[in-house]
C-alpha cells in the first residue's frame, strides 16, 4: 500500500494446515513470476500471524530468498517477543539473517500504544534506500532520525520501551511469556479432550482458535449460529473471545496475553465452559 505497488502486485502464497507458509509454493511462485518476466524483489514472512499466531519457517524462507537474491522482511510484530523467553528457545529462528524485521513492543511486551520497531540488518541499506534528506533540519553531523521514517516529527516512543525493559527486565518478561504459554497449553489440552469442542490446530504461540463441534444434522449456518451463541454466553460472563472468519468458517479466537490471566482465571473459564455444555445436555 505504502510503496504504491498495489494489492494486485502481491503474490499470495499458500499456507499449510497450521497456517504456515508453504515453502514449495513460495519457490514455485517465484519461479513462475520470473518465467513471465516479472521481477519479484521481496518476500514477507510472518512470525506470529494475526489470526492463528502461526510461525512461518523463517529460516527456510531465508534460504529461498538467498537462492533468488530477494529481500527478506520478517513481520515479527506479534511473535518476536518469544525471544525474551529462554524456555521457548526451541522456537527461536535466526532473525539475524533477514534484511529487515518489524516488531511491536505494544503487543506482547505490554508497552502502551504506539510502540513499533523496524529493524534493518545493514544500516547502510536503510541509509541508501530509505533516507530522504531534509537539509533544513540537518544542523550537525549527528544522525537525524526524522529523515529515516514516514513521520518527520514524532514522539520518543522508544523511551517507553527503554523504561519497560529497565523496570521489568528481560527475565521477568520471559516469565510473563512463559505463563501465557503454560495457560495456552492447558487450555488447548482442555479443548482437545472436550467432546463438544474443537480446535483449529495446535497453537504455535498463545492464540487458540476453537468453537463448539458441528453437531450431526447441523448445517454450516446453524453451526456458525451455535458458535455465536456460545460466544454470547461467554461475553455475558465478561469473557470476550473474538469471532473471526478463518479459512471460510467462523472460529472463536482466544489470546492469552493478559499477564493477570493466571491459573485461577483459567480454572474459572474452564468451569464456565463446562457449565454451558452440561446445561445444554
Ligand atoms: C502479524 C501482524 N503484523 C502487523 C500488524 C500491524 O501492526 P501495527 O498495529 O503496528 O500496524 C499486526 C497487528 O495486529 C499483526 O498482528
Amino acid at each position: 500500500m505504502l510503496l504504491g505497488i498495489g494489492h494486485e502486485s502481491v503474490i499470495r502464497i499458500k499456507t499449510n494446515a497450521q497456517g504456515r507458509m508453504h515453502i514449495s509454493d513460495l519457490r514455485d511462485n517465484i519461479q513462475k513470476a520470473i518465467a513471465v518476466s516479472q521481477m519479484p524483489f521481496a518476500v514477507v514472512s510472518t512470525y506470529g500471524t494475526t489470526n492463528a499466531g502461526a510461525l512461518d519457517e523463517v529460516d527456510e524462507v531465508q534460504k529461498v530468498c538467498e537462492e533468488f537474491n530477494l529481500w527478506h522482511h520478517i513481520d515479527a510484530v506479534y511473535g518476536g517477543a518469544v525471544i525474551l523467553s529462554e524456555s521457548q528457545q526451541h522456537l527461536w529462528p535466526n532473525f539475524a539473517k533477514a534484511d529487515s524485521l518489524s516488531f511491536n513492543p505494544q503487543k506482547w511486551m505490554f508497552v502502551s500504544k504506539t510502540c513499533s520497531l523496524l529493524l534493518f540488518n545493514q544500516f547502510s541499506q536503510l541509509e541508501k534506500h530509505f533516507r530522504i534528506a531534509a537539509p533544513y533540519v540537518s544542523e550537525n553531523e549527528e544522525t537525524n532520525w526524522g529523515e529515516y521514517g514516514i513521520q518527520g516529527s514524532r514522539h520518543t516512543s522508544v523511551l517507553k520501551l527503554w523504561l519497560s525493559l529497565y523496570l521489568i527486565g528481560k527475565d521477568s518478561y520471559g516469565k510473563l511469556i512463559d505463563l501465557n504459554f503454560s495457560i495456552t497449553r492447558q487450555f488447548a489440552t482442555f479443548i482437545t479432550q472436550h467432546e463438544q469442542l474443537e480446535m483449529y490446530t495446535e497453537p504455535d504461540l498463545n492464540i487458540i482458535l476453537f468453537r463448539p463441534r458441528q453437531e450431526n444434522g447441523q448445517n454450516r449456518q446453524q453451526h456458525a449460529e451455535a458458535t455465536k451463541k456460545f460466544q454470547n454466553y461467554l461475553y455475558k460472563q465478561q469473557l470476550y473471545v473474538s469471532p473471526i472468519v478463518w479459512k471460510g468458517t467462523t472460529w472463536l479466537k482466544c489470546i492469552f496475553l493478559n499477564p493477570y490471566f493466571d491459573q485461577t482465571k483459567l480454572d474459572q473459564l474452564i468451569r464456565l465452559i463446562e457449565k454451558y455444555f452440561v446445561s445444554r445436555g
